[in-house]
């Protein structure tokens, strides 16, 4: 029988992030290292992606080929085949597949979608000749509008049954079951429905809905696509600079370390917690039981900072020898497998949209 897929992807329109690394990259790579006897496992570069909001192109090649080595200097293992790293375009079906669930997909349902509308209005916020709420602006693209479309495909090709993604996908992760659903009931079994949200947290744990916070703005989530990169760890920072954007986190003057986290009354220092206990990679009732009580922050604060720099060091010595030879090869061999797999999905999906006989 098939093993079981889990798959997950990450933008490569600029470094990653810790939030990036803890919410998606390492639940994966976790189950790749540990559990590829049971799981197969499929990681890739969303270069499709890439653009839907603006990026330079002339670095994308190179961001990509980052991004990759990034995968490796987390711990991907190159040498195992139930493990797959890909990138996306290099796929044709993902695009093929896309076109046809857009035409199954209604308007309203791509409307709805939270990241739709925040990272819209960031574009007509930051373009000053937009008229704010201008939906025609050409800023907004049909791109931007319908990814969550393209992230279906990239899902349902597979067969994927587990996707870590942060908390900021989950609707997307919603909506790629309803279209699977959809064309399942329509149809016939064309597709693997992905487990919904909240089992998918169980299955990884503590890293699955996580939503790390902007180390300046804590009531934002932390993203590449902010003006000021100083609520921002990115995994090529420098460590000691990473070192002092943990020191001048924004806290609050509640002065009080409580016995549990609150996101709202203390964003600020429930995120910093947060942070500790996955660069100790230790439960977070442990982390709070060593702080709980103290009226001070400067203790805690120079823990998370000094386990910053130290993670950053770390993983910065392994993407420095990281062997680029032995990557192509693993990648442009799983591309080829893959190209495989993912057409004879498409075509039993051409089929029963009328586009292909059956044979
Ligand atoms: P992207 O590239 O924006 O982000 C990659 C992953 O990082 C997670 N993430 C976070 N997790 C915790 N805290 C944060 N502050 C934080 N910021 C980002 C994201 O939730 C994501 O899991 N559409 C996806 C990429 C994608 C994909 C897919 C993912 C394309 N096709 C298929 C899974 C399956 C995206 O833009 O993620």
């Amino acid at each position: 029988m098939d093993k079981t897929l889990i798959l997950t992807g990450l933008r490569a329109n600029n470094d990653l992030h810790i939030g990036n690394y803890f919410g998606a990259l390492k639940p994966l790579i976790d189950m790749a290292k540990n559990r590829s006897n049971e799981y197969e496992v499929n990681l890739f570069v969303p270069d499709l992606h890439s653009f839907t909001t603006p990026i330079d192109h002339a670095t994308l090649q190179q961001q990509i080929m980052h991004n990759l080595r990034l995968f490796v200097a987390a711990g991907l293992p190159l040498d195992n085949e139930s493990i797959h790293i890909y990138r996306q375009s290099y796929i044709p079906a993902h695009s093929e597949l896309t076109w046809i669930l857009d035409c199954f997909t209604g308007m309203g349902e791509m409307r709805r979608m939270t990241q739709f509308k925040e990272k819209s209005t960031k574009l007509l916020t930051q373009n000053p000749t937009a008229e704010l709420h201008d939906t025609e602006s050409r800023d907004i693209t049909v791109g931007l509008f319908n990814y969550p479309v393209l992230m279906a495909a990239d899902i349902l090709l597979y067969g994927a049954t587990y996707v870590p993604v942060g908390d900021d996908q989950s609707q997307h992760l919603e909506y790629a079951r309803d279209i699977a659903e959809r064309m399942n009931n329509r149809f016939g079994e064309l597709f693997v429905i992905p487990k919904p949200v909240k089992v998918q947290h169980e299955f990884f744990g503590k890293d699955q809905g996580l939503r790390i916070r902007n180390l300046q703005n804590p009531s934002k989530k932390m993203s590449k696509s902010e003006e000021s990169d100083k609520g921002i760890i990115f995994l090529g920072d420098d460590p000691i600079v990473a070192a002092k954007k943990i020191m001048s986190a924004e806290t609050d003057s509640l002065a009080k370390i409580p016995d549990s986290l609150d996101f709202n009354m203390q964003p600020g220092l429930s995120n910093l917690l947060q942070i500790l206990s996955l660069l100790k990679d230790e439960n977070i009732h442990d982390t709070l039981n060593r702080y709980v009580g103290q009226n001070q922050y400067g203790p805690l604060k120079r823990e998370v900072s000094e386990a910053t720099k130290k993670f950053l060091e770390d993983y910065q010595a392994r993407l420095s020898n990281v062997d680029d030879t032995e990557l192509i090869s693993k990648l442009e061999r799983d591309e080829r497998t893959l190209n495989i797999a993912a057409n004879a999905r498409l075509l039993k999906v051409q089929q029963a949209v009328g586009l292909r006989p059956f044979v």
